[in-house]
């Protein structure tokens, strides 16, 4: 298994490429499975959790082809398996982003029930109940979601109590293949929803109020769709992290290749912190803050602060003058990289759901874990300020997410190098 060990580096500089969206690219690939004909996806990520998908993807019978690391050919013409077995959700909670498509266009399948995740209990009964209302059976056997829709799904209404990603493109891809409309209400209105409703729209699917919180889409009732080439939007989580990388050492960066304006909340609290920036309509600078002031943060819904930034943002408060509060709101549990930031010294109080932390404590490199997949990436920004060397283990959970970590870490004058545990 490999670690990263990371030496305090001095001033980062230069820029960096920003990849696809993780978050897209999933979607994206599960929504293949309701297109009559083969496509390319462009700008694909090449992280462990986009490849563990085309795994399973391949399980199920579709064919594809990488003709370079970011640029694959996919054909799901051949798809005659339904079943996504334990072995591969347990691993990635988002394959049941294959819940919707294939119910909608086989009537029928079984996903294994994701289990336990580290950031909390993260059902998915919004998921199981809105398939339910668009006319699906569904029992849950030995680990499993057993559905079956022998008459395919209808259009319904569907109102979330929740707001819920995964759960709204679910429902946006079943009810693509449904028989009538369907209405999403409180439906989630990240970039990630807005791409994969406009490659619908792309296909002929006809959805109105893209981009807000209600939808409504026209099935095709069961026919396939007529999609098209498609080049996923740039990460805006990885554009975090590495402005946050950027910020924590003080630095001028650039960021190439992102949609600044995905990054609204984010820029914001940096500005509140005291950098500067010069915005590029797909590039991004940070300039660096005089003095670094503590904040308060709430993680919500996008446009608001996300909370797969709220690690990275902790990391950064070690660095600011004063006591900053970050208030998690949408996961519980998902402060596990407080016991490693402390590992390295930072003064942090943990109360609930808020973490309050005290600026300016000494920082000491030293052995930590990674956890989960954002937790982890606030360990690579406390590493880049620690005095000498952070070694950081279980990094698989950071090659899920973030493609050429060490390069573009290195790149920009950071110290990593990955190295194999004895
Ligand atoms: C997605 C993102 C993840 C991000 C999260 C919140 C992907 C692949 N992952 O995850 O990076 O952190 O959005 O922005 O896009 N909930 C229920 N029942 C359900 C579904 C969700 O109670 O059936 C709850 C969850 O436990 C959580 C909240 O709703 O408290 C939001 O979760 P959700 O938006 O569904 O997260 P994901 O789609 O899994």
């Amino acid at each position: 298994m490999d670690f990263l060990r990371i030496t305090q580096s001095p001033k980062l500089q230069g820029e960096v490429q920003i990849s696809g969206a993780k978050n897209s690219a999933l979607p994206i690939l599960t929504s293949t499975l309701l297109s009559k004909n083969p496509l390319k996806i462009h700008n694909l990520p090449n992280v462990a959790d986009v490849n563990t998908l085309l795994k399973l993807l391949g399980i199920l019978g579709a064919e594809h082809e990488k003709f370079s690391a970011n640029h694959i050919y996919i054909d799901t013409s051949g798809v005659k398996e339904t079943k996504a077995t334990y072995d591969i959700v347990r691993k990635m909670r988002a394959s049941i982003l294959v819940l919707g498509p294939l119910l909608a266009r086989f009537g029928h399948c079984e996903v294994s029930l994701p289990g336990g995740c580290a950031i909390g209990a993260r059902p998915v009964d919004l998921h199981i109940k809105a398939m339910e209302k668009m006319g699906a059976e569904i029992v849950i056997e030995n680990g499993y979601i057993v559905a079956k829709a022998p008459s395919g799904l209808k259009g319904a209404n569907i109102v979330f109590d929740k707001i819920t990603v995964t759960g709204t493109e679910n429902v946006l891809m079943a009810a693509a293949l449904a028989k009538g409309k369907t209405t999403i209400i409180n439906a989630a209105k990240e970039p990630e929803v807005v791409q994969l409703c406009e490659i619908l729209q792309e296909g002929g699917v006809q959805i109105v109020g893209i981009g807000s919180s209600e939808l409504e889409i026209t099935g095709s009732d069961g026919e396939l769709l007529d999609m098209k080439d498609i080049k996923v939007i740039a990460d805006r989580i990885e554009a975090g992290t590495y402005l946050c990388a950027g910020a924590i050492t003080n630095s001028c960066i650039t960021l190439k290749s992102l949609i600044p304006h995905h990054l609204q909340a984010v820029i914001e609290k940096l500005e509140e912190i005291g950098f500067g920036f010069e915005i590029g309509e797909d590039s991004l600078k940070l300039l660096p803050a005089k003095k670094l002031q503590a904040f308060e943060v709430r993680t919500a819904e996008y446009p608001a602060f996300p909370t797969d930034m709220q690690a990275q943002f902790m990391a950064l408060a070690m660095q600011c003058e004063g006591v900053s509060s970050i208030e998690e709101r949408l996961f519980e549990n998902r402060f596990m990289h407080v016991s490693e930031l402390q590992r390295l010294g930072a003064n942090i109080t943990l109360r609930g759901n808020i973490a309050s932390v005290s600026g300016g404590a000494e920082l000491k490199g030293a052995d930590v874990m990674a956890t989960d997949l954002r937790a982890s990436s606030a360990l690579v920004l406390a590493g880049l300020i620690a005095q000498g060397e952070t070694n950081i283990h279980r990094i698989y959970h950071l090659d899920r997410g973030y493609e050429k970590l060490e390069d573009k870490l290195i790149s920009l004058g950071a110290k990593v190098e990955r190295l194999r545990e004895e």
